[in-house]
């Protein structure tokens, strides 16, 4: 099986990467007082060095408060935090890599205590009707001075990238955090123009953010947006239920300003509807027309949510099924998790064929910055 579609170059506006490999973006926690470290700098130029096309940060809280509740992670914010970013991306550059930060804001994720202890966020979550999950109440809902304040907030992190270098940026629209509990119907139970029964009101949040962030950007620098139909509160619920309601999704996120979707799925052989094999990924770009990230188990043979909390490990995959769609023009670009986070050179190690050199991801190659 060849390889050679994934080392063709990419261009979409001012985005320049030389081949389709992207690096998704992946919490370390290894910040301390939540100003990007040394150490993450050296691990992307690390990757950026070893080929890997577009390296997406790991989540990086905008300048709301409550936007971040862990004390180790990155804040795109700040003057110190922006000092340490601007070198984190002179770093890449100089490794010969592209990178966009991942701007991230947890909405009613309470703070991990078994991770944090009694490390304390400072300000109330934020969320848009208060629930962590269905059922679970953590938070008053948001008004709409802390609205406009967070979607502000956005639209300032984005400046700060583009001013510092980033060749784009990430929105985290997924997983259960801020802006996808906007989306979720079980637990945004507004009914004031930010919520609804009808997917278009669930939308607007993220298509304000959406257009603070082009508010403030450069027409030419890209804007990707990762979205995804699970949550990890609740792994089987989904946003749209219907190739129309997802369009009805995708197309005004689109319209808003999102130049790229970055389709979140655990395993991405899966299809997203009866009737057809198209992932994520795929129908992303079949109903929008713009390019799509595909991710979710490449290279690997269990998913990250099952590694994470399970413990299992995940041993090497071929990469033949991801052809077959990648060559059909399913998607554009391939993101690689756990197999780059557990080995910078996994790339030039597939790419050259040295597979027998591939390595399991284990849930202990997680808490060393290899
Ligand atoms: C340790 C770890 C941290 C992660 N942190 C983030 C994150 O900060 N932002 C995000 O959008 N996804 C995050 N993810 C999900 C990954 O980006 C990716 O979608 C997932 O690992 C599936 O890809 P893989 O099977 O190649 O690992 C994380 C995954 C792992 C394993």
């Amino acid at each position: 099986m060849s390889l050679s579609a994934l080392r063709q170059p990419f261009q979409l506006k001012s985005l320049k990467l030389k081949n389709r490999i992207v690096m998704a973006p992946m919490e370390r926690a290894m910040s301390p007082g939540q100003i990007q470290s040394r150490e993450m700098s050296a691990y992307y130029r690390r990757r950026a060095e070893a080929d890997v096309g577009f390296i997406i940060s790991e989540a990086t809280g905008i300048g709301r408060l409550a936007s971040l509740n862990e004390p180790a992670c990155p804040r795109f914010a700040g003057e110190a935090g922006l000092k340490a970013w601007k070198h984190t991306i002179d770093e890449v550059h100089a490794g010969g890599g592209r990178m966009a930060p991942q701007l991230w804001h947890v909405g009613a994720m309470p703070v991990p205590v078994h991770r944090v202890g009694s490390w304390e966020i400072g300000a109330p979550l934020d969320s848009p009707s208060g629930y962590h999950k269905e059922e679970v109440r953590v938070a008053e809902p948001l008004g709409d001075a802390d609205i406009a304040d967070i979607i502000a907030s956005y639209g300032e992190a984005a400046r700060y990238a583009e001013a510092l270098g980033f060749d784009a940026l990430e929105i985290h629209g997924a997983h259960g955090y801020l802006i996808d509990q906007f989306f979720w119907q079980g637990i945004n139970r507004r009914t004031d123009g930010w919520g609804g029964p009808a997917i278009e009101d669930r939308t607007r949040f993220a298509v304000e953010v959406l257009k603070e962030v082009r508010r403030n950007v450069s027409e030419a620098f890209v804007v990707s947006l990762r979205l995804s139909q699970w949550k990890q509160q609740s792994l089987l619920t989904r946003v749209a239920a219907t190739p129309g309601e997802m369009e009805r999704w995708l197309r005004p996120l689109a319209d808003a300003g999102a130049d790229i979707f970055h389709c979140s799925q655990r395993r991405f052989w899966e299809p997203e509807f009866e009737g057809s094999d198209l992932n994520f990924a795929g129908w992303a770009k079949k109903l929008t027309g713009r390019p799509s990230i595909t991710v979710g188990s490449v290279g690997l043979s269990s998913d990250f949510i099952t590694d994470v909390f399970q413990g299992t490990a995940s041993a090497p995959q071929s990469l033949d099924d991801l052809m077959r769609r990648f060559e059909r023009g399913d998607f554009d670009l391939v993101a690689i998790g756990r197999a780059l986070l557990v080995d910078p050179h996994w790339w030039l190690k597939v790419r050259d064929g040295r597979t027998s050199e591939l390595q399991s991801y284990t849930r202990e190659s997680h808490a060393v910055l290899t």
